[in-house]
């Protein structure tokens, strides 16, 4: 199958991926138990218990939502942390009503896409509108109980529903962001697609939260 692709990918390339699909377009359907370190939802159908099944899915939805890459835009309280040992922001840059502060804002520096920088490896992170979510939507250092209860709760999370919820992580670029993250920053595990299809399989099962 190996040689096949590589034969048709020098072939056609465009052909090629049609032909041997992309990572994304296998997730799911093809029953796999797991893409880029984060389990599909196919690897929870065994638990019969729908609260039990829940709190395994959203366990493991848990991986994306505390990665580094999300939860440094998701502070409880305080600025934006960067790196994945989630230090202070350099520069101290403040909340201000989560675009920054006047004259010092977020897309002072945040554009709309991920630049390199120019003398050294790395790079400045943007999506638009690059932006942090009110504190009541702040998770970094909670446990998935907690981070559970804090998104489904209406009062906490923006008035969405679950069906709400299901579509933000499905499809909301600055989530979409922690796959794509730009050059010197790791990726989330997973990609969007099974990250979505957990957040929808959890709501299936009753939006049930772990125990901690
Ligand atoms: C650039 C900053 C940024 C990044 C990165 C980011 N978010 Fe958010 N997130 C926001 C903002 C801003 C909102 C609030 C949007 C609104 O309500 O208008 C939000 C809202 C949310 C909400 C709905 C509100 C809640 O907390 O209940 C969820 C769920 C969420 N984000 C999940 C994630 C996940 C998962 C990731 C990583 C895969 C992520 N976010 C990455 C900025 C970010
Ligand atoms: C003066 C420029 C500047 C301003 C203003 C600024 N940032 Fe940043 N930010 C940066 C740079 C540069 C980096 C990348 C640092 C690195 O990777 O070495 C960064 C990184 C980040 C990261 C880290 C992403 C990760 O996972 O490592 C987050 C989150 C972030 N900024 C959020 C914000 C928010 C939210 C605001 C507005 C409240 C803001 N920034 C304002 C320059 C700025």
């Amino acid at each position: 199958m190996r040689a096949h692709c590589s034969i048709m990918l020098a072939a056609a390339a465009a052909l090629a991926l049609a032909a041997c699909g992309d990572r994304k377009e296998a997730a799911a359907p093809s029953g796999e138990m797991a893409v880029a370190g984060l389990q599909t939802p196919a690897a929870f159908a065994d638990i019969t218990d729908a609260q039990e099944r829940a709190a395994a899915l959203f366990t493991e939805m848990n991986k994306v939502i505390s990665h580094p890459r999300c939860a440094n835009c998701h502070p409880r309280s305080g600025g934006p942390t960067q790196g994945d040992d989630m230090r202070p922001h350099e520069p101290p840059v403040v909340r201000g009503a989560g675009l920054g502060a006047a004259g010092m804002e977020c897309f002072t520096c945040h554009g709309d896409e991920n630049v390199e920088f120019a003398s050294m490896k790395g790079s400045v992170p943007g999506a638009r509108p690059w932006h942090l979510p009110p504190p009541s939507m702040g998770w970094a250092g909670a446990g998935a109980a907690q981070i559970c209860a804090q998104i489904k709760d209406r009062e906490l999370n923006g008035g969405r529903s679950l069906d709400d919820i299901v579509a933000h992580n499905t499809t909301d670029h600055l989530v979409n962001w922690a796959w794509n993250p730009g050059e010197g920053r790791k990726p989330a595990p997973g990609d969007q697609e099974t990250f979505g299809a957990l957040t929808a399989a959890w709501v299936e099962a009753g939006a049930h939260c772990p125990a901690e």
